[in-house]
Parts: C-alpha cells; sequence; structure tokens
C-alpha cells in the first residue's frame, strides 16, 4: 500500500479546495479532515478494510463539489477520482474500487455493498457532527432559516438512519444527533 501516494493526493485535494474557488475555504477543515478522523476510528474497529481504498475515498469522495462540476455528485465525484488517481498511475482494479465506493457514498439509490463503502459512507456521515459543521452551513449557504430546517433535518435523517453501518458508531454521534434535532425542531 502507498501511503505516500495517499499523503500526495490529501495535499493536492488541501491545495485544490483552498485555491480553485469552488467550495467554501471551511471545506477541508470542517469536512474532510473530520471524515478522515472518523474513517481512521473505524478502520481501527474494524482492521481487515482496505485502508488505501477507504482513505482515497476519503480524500476523493467530494471532488464533484471542490473542482466546481456540475451534474450528478457521486458519478461526476467518480470521474474526478479516476482522473486523480490515474495521475498517480493507480492501477484499473484499485481505481474501479474507489470509483465504487464514492458511487454509494450519499446512500441515494445504490447503497454500498462493501465493507470500504460503508466505512465511507459512515463517516461521511459521522463528519456531519463534528465541528459546528450545520452552522457553517446556515451562514454560508444560501438557504432561507425555513428552507436551511428542512434541508438539515432530512441530512440529518438519513446520516443518522441511512449511511451509519454500524451501532457502535451511531452510539458515538447519538447524543449530537438528538440535540441538533431538538434545534432544528424547536418551537
Ligand atoms: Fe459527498
Ligand atoms: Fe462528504
Amino acid at each position: 500500500m502507498s501511503l505516500k501516494n495517499v499523503r500526495q493526493i490529501k495535499e493536492q485535494v488541501k491545495n485544490e479546495c483552498q485555491n480553485l474557488g469552488h467550495i467554501d475555504s471551511w471545506f477541508y477543515d470542517k469536512h474532510l479532515l473530520a471524515v478522515e478522523k472518523y474513517a481512521n476510528f473505524l478502520l481501527k474497529k474494524l482492521p481487515q478494510a482496505d485502508k488505501e481504498i477507504v482513505m482515497l475515498g476519503v480524500w476523493l469522495h467530494d471532488s464533484q463539489r471542490f473542482r466546481g462540476i456540475k451534474g450528478d455528485h457521486q458519478k461526476m465525484g467518480a470521474a474526478e477520482a479516476k482522473k486523480i488517481m490515474l495521475e498517480y498511475s493507480y492501477p484499473t482494479e484499485m481505481i474501479e474500487k474507489v470509483q465504487g465506493i464514492i458511487l454509494t457514498h450519499s446512500c441515494h439509490g445504490q447503497m454500498p455493498k462493501t465493507l470500504e463503502g460503508k466505512i465511507l459512507a459512515t463517516a461521511d456521515a459521522m463528519a456531519h457532527y463534528a465541528n459546528d459543521f450545520y452552522l457553517q452551513i446556515a451562514v454560508t449557504g444560501q438557504r432561507s432559516l425555513a428552507d436551511f430546517k428542512l434541508w438539515a433535518l432530512e441530512k440529518l435523517n438519513n446520516d443518522f438512519n441511512k449511511k451509519i453501518f454500524w451501532p457502535f458508531a451511531r452510539k458515538e454521534i447519538r447524543e449530537k444527533h438528538v440535540v441538533l434535532m431538538k434545534l432544528l425542531t424547536m418551537k
């Protein structure tokens, strides 16, 4: 496994997030680093998973967003991931595995079938509970307060009920989930 490649891709993604101007400046620190943190937490509990596939998924799963590409978030993200992995001379088999986990990371439509796919979807969902992700989006997004609440409640439900594949992982963020649900439904 090439940790060097993963480190270089992480640096490249950091630069693209911070310099291309397609994504808010907080996205790398508050989302991608949080996905990395939770992916490592899950990998410790699930050591049979392929760490390099998971970590490549961590850095590349939102490439549609940080490259500012229009269209399907998962499909375009998988296409960009392929381009980036080819620059690092990854073999086709590896590229296809990473594309596979990117294509199911949102759990909209097709659900992840592999362990690595489930880890990426779970880490992505858990990351939304890290930092002040929802408050950040509330102040930088372009939605009205009512639309923000609807959007956030739907996201919280999808994350908590569909994207988190293990009870131990759900337990880890349950308290934050309850607080956020209370805040968003307060009358
Ligand atoms: Fe995503
Ligand atoms: Fe994400």
